[in-house]
């Protein structure tokens, strides 16, 4: 019998940084940072991605472009690829993402592509903990408890059983 279903994702609302609590802040100011080290010279859309770890160290990424547009990196996977290489034994516990145009942080959040979402889910499955996910702009602050509320209907590992 047909079924209508739906997937409700909550999340947080803050109206701005001031807002947020200090561990959360710090984490958005280290994306705004993470950003300014962007190589955009074809959007001239600067992203930043902080990850903190669950150690405290935080390793940060920018979106790398290509004159082959589809060559270039988002921010969020230049930041998780790297943790995943070199800090294998710790735990993400939050991203952070910000977005710099003409060197402002952006009115409106950015929410990270399909791509990193996927990347990001992949993560919070391996890791079998909920990684937090905070999407900051000027004028609003989204917070997510995890990466899977970015994605419901995701393809994830189990999808690839036979
Ligand atoms: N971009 C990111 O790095 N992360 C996002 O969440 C959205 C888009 C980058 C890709 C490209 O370099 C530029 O922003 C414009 O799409």
């Amino acid at each position: 019998m047909m079924k209508k279903r739906e997937a409700i994702v909550s999340y947080l609302e803050y109206q701005g940084i001031a807002e947020l609590p200090g561990a959360d802040r710090k984490l958005v100011e280290e994306a705004v940072v993470a950003a300014s080290g962007a190589y955009a010279p074809y959007s001239n859309f600067m992203v930043g991605a902080a990850i903190l770890l669950d150690d405290g160290t935080i390793v940060r990424g920018a979106n790398v472009e290509n004159a082959a547009f589809p060559s270039g990196s988002c921010a969020e996977k230049t930041a998780l690829s790297y943790t995943v290489a070199n800090y294998r034994n710790n735990k993400s516990v939050a991203i952070a993402i910000a977005a710099l145009t003409e060197g402002k942080l952006t009115a409106e959040p950015v929410p990270p592509c399909g791509n990193c979402r996927q990347m990001l889910i992949e993560e919070e499955q391996r890791l079998g903990k909920p990684i937090k996910v905070i999407l900051a702009g000027q004028s609003g602050i989204i917070v997510l408890e995890n990466c899977q509320l970015l994605m419901p209907l995701s393809f994830t590992r189990s999808n690839l059983v036979k």
